[in-house]
Protein backbone atom coordinates (compact mmCIF):
# COMPACT_ATOMS: atom_id res chain seq x y z
CA UNK A 1 0.00 0.00 0.00
CA UNK A 2 1.05 3.51 -0.87
CA UNK A 3 1.26 5.79 2.72
CA UNK A 4 0.65 9.35 2.47
CA UNK A 5 1.11 11.30 5.77
CA UNK A 6 0.21 15.02 6.09
CA UNK A 7 0.04 17.31 8.85
CA UNK A 8 -3.45 17.46 9.17
CA UNK A 9 -7.06 17.09 7.80
CA UNK A 10 -6.52 19.66 5.64
CA UNK A 11 -3.93 18.32 4.00
CA UNK A 12 -5.50 14.75 3.52
CA UNK A 13 -8.03 16.43 1.91
CA UNK A 14 -6.14 18.14 -0.52
CA UNK A 15 -4.06 15.31 -0.99
CA UNK A 16 -7.20 12.88 -1.43
CA UNK A 17 -8.55 15.63 -4.25
CA UNK A 18 -5.51 15.33 -6.25
CA UNK A 19 -5.53 11.50 -6.70
CA UNK A 20 -9.49 11.35 -7.41
CA UNK A 21 -8.89 14.62 -9.81
CA UNK A 22 -5.72 12.33 -11.70
CA UNK A 23 -7.84 9.50 -12.01
CA UNK A 24 -10.87 11.03 -12.98
CA UNK A 25 -9.30 13.46 -15.68
CA UNK A 26 -6.24 11.43 -16.56
CA UNK A 27 -6.61 7.78 -15.98
CA UNK A 28 -10.77 7.51 -17.08
CA UNK A 29 -11.86 6.76 -13.82
CA UNK A 30 -15.55 7.07 -14.78
CA UNK A 31 -17.26 4.30 -12.46
CA UNK A 32 -16.60 5.98 -9.04
CA UNK A 33 -17.33 4.23 -4.95
CA UNK A 34 -17.51 7.19 -2.27
CA UNK A 35 -18.03 7.14 1.52
CA UNK A 36 -19.95 9.09 3.81
CA UNK A 37 -18.69 10.17 7.75
CA UNK A 38 -17.00 13.30 8.52
CA UNK A 39 -13.85 12.24 7.07
CA UNK A 40 -14.92 12.87 3.39
CA UNK A 41 -16.15 16.04 4.12
CA UNK A 42 -13.04 18.01 3.18
CA UNK A 43 -12.62 16.02 0.29
CA UNK A 44 -15.92 16.76 -1.18
CA UNK A 45 -15.50 20.29 -0.73
CA UNK A 46 -12.27 20.22 -2.27
CA UNK A 47 -13.71 18.08 -5.31
CA UNK A 48 -16.98 21.24 -5.27
CA UNK A 49 -14.69 23.72 -5.67
CA UNK A 50 -12.18 21.56 -8.78
CA UNK A 51 -15.39 21.37 -10.48
CA UNK A 52 -16.53 24.99 -9.92
CA UNK A 53 -12.84 26.03 -11.22
CA UNK A 54 -13.09 23.39 -14.27
CA UNK A 55 -10.38 21.40 -13.28
CA UNK A 56 -12.89 18.19 -12.61
CA UNK A 57 -15.87 17.22 -14.61
CA UNK A 58 -18.33 14.74 -13.15
CA UNK A 59 -20.90 14.81 -16.37
CA UNK A 60 -19.53 11.39 -17.65
CA UNK A 61 -18.84 9.94 -14.19
CA UNK A 62 -21.16 7.61 -12.31
CA UNK A 63 -21.17 6.76 -8.62
CA UNK A 64 -21.97 4.29 -6.21
CA UNK A 65 -21.98 4.72 -2.35
CA UNK A 66 -20.67 2.24 -0.02
CA UNK A 67 -23.79 2.21 2.25
CA UNK A 68 -27.50 3.15 3.82
CA UNK A 69 -29.29 3.03 6.65
CA UNK A 70 -31.99 0.81 6.91
CA UNK A 71 -35.29 2.54 7.54
CA UNK A 72 -34.48 6.17 6.80
CA UNK A 73 -35.78 8.09 3.82
CA UNK A 74 -33.87 9.84 1.25
CA UNK A 75 -35.00 13.01 2.56
CA UNK A 76 -34.22 12.50 5.91
CA UNK A 77 -31.61 14.70 7.32
CA UNK A 78 -29.26 11.82 8.72
CA UNK A 79 -29.55 9.49 5.28
CA UNK A 80 -26.28 9.30 3.32
CA UNK A 81 -28.26 9.95 0.13
CA UNK A 82 -28.99 13.50 1.79
CA UNK A 83 -25.70 13.74 2.99
CA UNK A 84 -24.08 13.52 -0.11
CA UNK A 85 -26.69 15.33 -1.78
CA UNK A 86 -26.10 18.27 0.80
CA UNK A 87 -22.25 17.61 0.38
CA UNK A 88 -21.97 17.02 -3.01
CA UNK A 89 -24.12 15.89 -5.53
CA UNK A 90 -26.21 18.92 -5.42
CA UNK A 91 -22.65 20.74 -6.36
CA UNK A 92 -21.20 19.16 -8.88
CA UNK A 93 -21.70 18.74 -12.92
CA UNK A 94 -23.29 14.74 -11.89
CA UNK A 95 -26.14 13.52 -13.56
CA UNK A 96 -28.95 12.47 -11.39
CA UNK A 97 -29.47 9.39 -13.19
CA UNK A 98 -25.42 8.51 -12.69
CA UNK A 99 -25.95 8.78 -8.88
CA UNK A 100 -26.61 4.81 -7.59
CA UNK A 101 -27.65 4.17 -4.28
CA UNK A 102 -29.10 1.74 -1.87
CA UNK A 103 -32.38 1.87 -1.36
CA UNK A 104 -32.93 2.02 2.72
CA UNK A 105 -36.57 1.60 2.83
CA UNK A 106 -36.42 -1.44 0.06
CA UNK A 107 -38.86 -4.33 0.57
CA UNK A 108 -36.65 -6.90 -0.88
CA UNK A 109 -33.33 -6.60 0.58
CA UNK A 110 -31.99 -9.58 -0.81
CA UNK A 111 -33.22 -8.07 -4.39
CA UNK A 112 -32.16 -4.78 -4.30
CA UNK A 113 -28.49 -5.87 -2.86
CA UNK A 114 -28.24 -8.26 -5.68
CA UNK A 115 -29.69 -5.06 -8.33
CA UNK A 116 -26.36 -2.66 -6.68
CA UNK A 117 -23.93 -6.05 -7.48
CA UNK A 118 -25.25 -6.44 -11.04
CA UNK A 119 -25.42 -2.45 -11.85
CA UNK A 120 -21.73 -2.01 -10.92
CA UNK A 121 -20.75 -4.87 -13.27
CA UNK A 122 -22.65 -3.58 -15.82
CA UNK A 123 -20.46 -0.35 -15.98
CA UNK A 124 -17.76 -2.23 -15.60
CA UNK A 125 -16.73 -2.10 -12.24
CA UNK A 126 -15.72 0.68 -10.07
CA UNK A 127 -12.44 2.48 -11.27
CA UNK A 128 -11.75 4.04 -8.01
CA UNK A 129 -13.25 3.38 -4.49
CA UNK A 130 -13.05 6.02 -1.55
CA UNK A 131 -13.10 4.91 1.72
CA UNK A 132 -12.70 5.88 5.30
CA UNK A 133 -12.70 3.74 8.57
CA UNK A 134 -14.22 3.27 11.82
CA UNK A 135 -12.99 3.14 15.27
CA UNK A 136 -13.31 -0.87 14.71
CA UNK A 137 -11.83 -1.04 11.34
CA UNK A 138 -15.05 -1.33 9.59
CA UNK A 139 -14.76 -0.19 5.83
CA UNK A 140 -18.67 0.78 4.47
CA UNK A 141 -20.22 -0.92 7.42
CA UNK A 142 -18.49 -4.03 7.09
CA UNK A 143 -18.09 -4.76 11.25
CA UNK A 144 -15.76 -7.11 13.04
CA UNK A 145 -16.71 -10.55 11.95
CA UNK A 146 -17.64 -9.71 8.61
CA UNK A 147 -16.81 -12.43 5.48
CA UNK A 148 -13.85 -10.25 3.71
CA UNK A 149 -15.06 -11.92 0.52
CA UNK A 150 -18.90 -10.86 1.45
CA UNK A 151 -20.80 -9.18 -1.32
CA UNK A 152 -23.48 -6.29 -0.71
CA UNK A 153 -25.69 -6.88 2.29
CA UNK A 154 -27.61 -6.06 5.41
CA UNK A 155 -25.35 -5.82 8.32
CA UNK A 156 -26.55 -4.62 12.43
CA UNK A 157 -24.24 -2.24 13.39
CA UNK A 158 -21.69 -2.47 16.45
CA UNK A 159 -22.16 -0.31 19.74
CA UNK A 160 -19.12 1.13 18.99
CA UNK A 161 -20.06 2.51 15.29
CA UNK A 162 -23.76 3.57 17.13
CA UNK A 163 -22.33 5.62 19.17
CA UNK A 164 -19.93 7.49 16.72
CA UNK A 165 -22.65 7.91 14.16
CA UNK A 166 -25.03 9.45 17.05
CA UNK A 167 -22.21 11.73 18.58
CA UNK A 168 -21.44 12.90 14.53
CA UNK A 169 -24.64 13.56 13.46
CA UNK A 170 -27.48 12.53 15.73
CA UNK A 171 -26.55 15.03 18.21
CA UNK A 172 -25.95 12.52 20.60
CA UNK A 173 -29.37 10.52 20.70
CA UNK A 174 -28.33 7.21 20.30
CA UNK A 175 -32.09 6.13 20.23
CA UNK A 176 -32.09 7.86 16.77
CA UNK A 177 -29.43 5.54 14.64
CA UNK A 178 -30.84 2.75 12.71
CA UNK A 179 -29.59 -0.30 14.15
CA UNK A 180 -28.86 -2.29 10.57
CA UNK A 181 -27.68 -0.92 7.39
CA UNK A 182 -26.82 -1.97 3.76
CA UNK A 183 -23.39 -2.12 2.84
CA UNK A 184 -21.09 -2.86 -0.23
CA UNK A 185 -19.55 -6.19 1.32
CA UNK A 186 -15.41 -6.45 1.71
CA UNK A 187 -15.76 -8.33 -1.24
CA UNK A 188 -17.25 -5.99 -3.29
CA UNK A 189 -14.17 -3.25 -1.95
CA UNK A 190 -11.59 -5.64 -3.09
CA UNK A 191 -13.16 -5.75 -6.49
CA UNK A 192 -12.41 -1.85 -7.31
CA UNK A 193 -9.99 -1.25 -9.79
CA UNK A 194 -8.02 0.69 -7.15
CA UNK A 195 -8.62 2.48 -3.60
CA UNK A 196 -8.23 5.49 -1.88
CA UNK A 197 -8.57 5.23 1.77
CA UNK A 198 -8.44 8.55 3.90
CA UNK A 199 -8.68 8.82 7.75
CA UNK A 200 -7.42 11.30 10.66
CA UNK A 201 -7.41 11.99 14.05
CA UNK A 202 -6.09 9.84 16.88
CA UNK A 203 -8.77 7.58 17.31
CA UNK A 204 -8.36 6.52 14.22
CA UNK A 205 -4.76 5.15 14.84
CA UNK A 206 -5.64 1.64 16.73
CA UNK A 207 -7.56 0.67 13.03
CA UNK A 208 -5.07 2.12 10.98
CA UNK A 209 -2.30 0.26 12.63
CA UNK A 210 -4.26 -2.86 12.56
CA UNK A 211 -4.84 -1.66 8.58
CA UNK A 212 -1.52 -1.67 7.54
CA UNK A 213 0.40 -3.84 9.75
CA UNK A 214 -1.79 -6.11 11.50
CA UNK A 215 -3.01 -9.99 10.56
CA UNK A 216 -5.32 -10.20 7.79
CA UNK A 217 -8.38 -10.09 10.21
CA UNK A 218 -12.13 -10.31 9.46
CA UNK A 219 -11.83 -8.51 13.34
CA UNK A 220 -10.98 -5.53 11.11
CA UNK A 221 -12.32 -5.39 7.81
CA UNK A 222 -9.91 -2.79 6.63
CA UNK A 223 -7.16 -5.21 6.63
CA UNK A 224 -8.18 -7.19 4.03
CA UNK A 225 -6.94 -4.10 1.96
CA UNK A 226 -3.42 -5.46 2.44
CA UNK A 227 -4.64 -8.43 -0.51
CA UNK A 228 -5.52 -5.43 -3.07
CA UNK A 229 -2.90 -4.48 -5.45
CA UNK A 230 -3.54 -0.79 -5.63
CA UNK A 231 -4.29 0.90 -2.29
CA UNK A 232 -3.49 4.56 -1.68
CA UNK A 233 -3.86 5.31 2.33
CA UNK A 234 -4.12 9.43 2.94
CA UNK A 235 -3.97 10.00 6.61
CA UNK A 236 -2.24 12.57 9.42
CA UNK A 237 0.03 12.60 11.31
CA UNK A 238 -2.47 11.79 14.69
CA UNK A 239 -3.67 8.31 13.02
CA UNK A 240 -0.26 7.60 11.89
CA UNK A 241 0.91 7.65 15.54
CA UNK A 242 1.03 3.91 16.23
CA UNK A 243 1.99 2.75 13.49
CA UNK A 244 5.62 1.07 13.54
CA UNK A 245 6.52 1.60 9.77
CA UNK A 246 5.51 5.16 9.71
CA UNK A 247 9.60 6.65 8.89
CA UNK A 248 9.55 3.93 6.43
CA UNK A 249 6.40 4.96 4.96
CA UNK A 250 7.40 8.56 4.74
CA UNK A 251 10.45 7.29 3.04
CA UNK A 252 8.70 5.64 -0.06
CA UNK A 253 6.06 8.57 -0.08
CA UNK A 254 5.68 10.33 -3.34
CA UNK A 255 8.71 11.89 -4.95
CA UNK A 256 10.32 8.51 -3.82
CA UNK A 257 10.70 7.49 -7.49
CA UNK A 258 11.72 10.22 -8.87
CA UNK A 259 14.64 10.44 -6.14
CA UNK A 260 15.06 6.42 -7.04
CA UNK A 261 15.96 7.22 -10.61
CA UNK A 262 18.11 10.26 -10.25
CA UNK A 263 20.19 8.19 -7.96
CA UNK A 264 20.14 5.35 -10.49
CA UNK A 265 21.72 7.83 -13.46
CA UNK A 266 23.92 9.13 -11.34
CA UNK A 267 25.42 6.02 -10.88
CA UNK A 268 25.25 4.16 -14.16
CA UNK A 269 26.88 7.64 -15.10
CA UNK A 270 29.52 6.99 -12.68
CA UNK A 271 29.89 3.48 -13.70
CA UNK A 272 30.62 4.59 -17.16
CA UNK A 273 27.31 2.92 -18.38
CA UNK A 274 25.55 4.74 -21.24
C1 LIG B 1 -19.62 5.10 9.10
C2 LIG B 1 -19.57 4.83 7.62
C3 LIG B 1 -18.16 4.52 7.15
C4 LIG B 1 -17.21 5.58 7.66
C5 LIG B 1 -17.24 5.58 9.16
C6 LIG B 1 -16.29 6.58 9.78
O1 LIG B 1 -19.67 3.95 9.85
N1 LIG B 1 -20.42 3.75 7.26
O2 LIG B 1 -18.13 4.44 5.73
O3 LIG B 1 -15.92 5.34 7.18
O4 LIG B 1 -18.57 5.89 9.58
O5 LIG B 1 -16.91 7.83 9.90
P1 LIG B 1 -16.17 9.18 10.13
O6 LIG B 1 -15.52 9.53 8.83
O7 LIG B 1 -17.24 10.15 10.49
O8 LIG B 1 -15.19 8.97 11.21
Amino acid sequence: MKVIICKDKKEVAKEAYKVVRDRVMNQGAKVLGLPTGTTPEGLYAEMVKGCKKGEIDFSDVHTFNLDEYIGLPVEHPQSYRNFMNTRLFDHINIKASNIDFLDGLTDDIDRECARYEAHMEELGGIKLQIVGIGRDGHIGFNEPGTSLSSRTHMITLAQSTITDNANLFFDGDESQVPRWALSMGVGTVLDAKEVLMIAFGKNKADAIQGMLEGPITYMNTSSALQLHPDVTVVIDEAAASKLKYRDYYKRIAPGNEEAMLKFLAAARKKAGRK
